[in-house]
């Protein structure tokens, strides 16, 4: 072959230029840690991912400067370049290489999506609500927590369901990351393999502090889960003992329940405004609403706000920041009791 020393070191460069990319594309880009069985799937495929792209980096840009470089205009030169007519050959392999390498990773995309959200029927399912602007996990058991706990190595469903607008899922050491659509309940499989605390994002940009919509995601040992979740368990059936012993609202399950249900994403205790009133001194203040009345903020007008957020909007707050919680009237009777001994 004529010129053959071009293409020996013009096929040397890409493989050193392969390399060199792919490396630096490892140094730039450190994943998280793995923290879930679907990560190493997942990191697999964009592995593979980084070399292809260190090789089509190399075959582009190799080529090109070896070309300025060697190939420039000697001094005093004046002829014509040579004239070229196409190369069939070239013309074929840059479409069919291309067309296969691209279904190949489609196959092999569409192949990982499949086991990283395959079915397990013996997974263990824990229900996340997200809302404006908070997370909560219910557990099976009947309790409710706003961190989500999860032993190791064990298949896990998350339901997930929003009750406002679109939020999104995302543990970035699990990888997996599943938008919630109002109105649905959006499965999330993952199962958890390295024990520690993470973090959940919300990842899909959802209103004022859609930036502090996280919450840890605790990841525990086998025993040492079935022991919280014992103790959980028998919290929430005392609790539930006292409940029913004692009809009357109490300010003591108001307080919990402010934090359990996420009234305090927006309702502050100090005074301080925030997406919602504070409550601090609300009760039996006067309130100015929207439509330039004025109600005192006495039982009724509590307990209403929170049965039905937009029947009375205080001034300066929006209709529908609040969205419907659907409390029973018990919790909100408790609310109210809470919000009563915040002078
Ligand atoms: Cu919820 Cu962003």
């Amino acid at each position: 072959m004529r010129n053959a020393h071009h293409y020996i070191a013009v096929t040397i460069l890409v493989a050193i230029v392969t390399v060199a990319t792919y490396f630096a594309l490892l140094l730039i880009g450190p994943l998280p840690l793995q923290a879930s069985t679907q990560s190493l799937d997942i990191d697999w495929l964009l592995n593979l991912e980084m070399q292809l792209t260190g090789f089509f980096f190399a075959i582009i840009v190799v080529p090109l400067f070896y070309s300025l470089f060697v190939f420039r205009r000697k001094k005093g030169e004046t002829s014509d370049g040579e004239h070229f007519e196409g190369h069939s050959g070239l013309e074929i392999t840059w479409i069919a290489v291309p067309l296969i390498v691209v279904v190949w990773l489609g196959i092999i995309g569409a192949d990982n999506l499949r086991k990283v959200t395959h079915d397990d029927p013996q997974a263990m399912q824990v229900t996340a609500i997200a809302f404006q602007w908070e997370w909560q996990f219910v557990y099976p058991q009947g309790f409710t927590d706003e961190k989500l706990y999860l032993p190791v190595d064990r298949p896990v469903l998350i339901n997930m369901e929003s009750r406002d607008v679109i939020h999104s899922f995302w543990v970035p050491e699990f990888r997996i990351k599943q938008d919630i659509v109002p109105g649905r309940i959006m499965e999330y499989r993952v199962t958890p393999n390295r024990v520690g605390t993470y973090k959940v994002r919300c990842a899909e940009l959802c209103g004022t502090a859609h930036s502090t919509m996280e919450e840890e995601v605790i990841v525990m040992e086998q025993a040492k889960y079935d022991a919280w979740l014992a103790q959980r368990t028998a919290e929430a059936v005392a609790a539930q003992a006292t409940e029913a012993a004692d009809p009357n609202p109490s300010a003591t399950r108001g307080e919990r329940r402010y934090s359990e249900n996420g009234c305090k994403a927006c309702h502050s205790l100090d005074g301080s405004h925030g997406i919602g009133p504070t409550w601090k001194g609300l009760y039996e203040s006067e309130v100015k609403l929207a439509d330039g009345s004025t109600v005192i903020a006495d039982d009724a007008f509590l307990f209403e706000s929170i049965k039905e957020p937009n029947a009375k909007i205080v001034a300066g707050f929006n209709v529908n920041a609040m969205p419907d919680f659907g409390l029973p009237d018990r919790q909100i009777a408790d609310l109210v009791a809470f919000i009563k001994t915040l002078k």
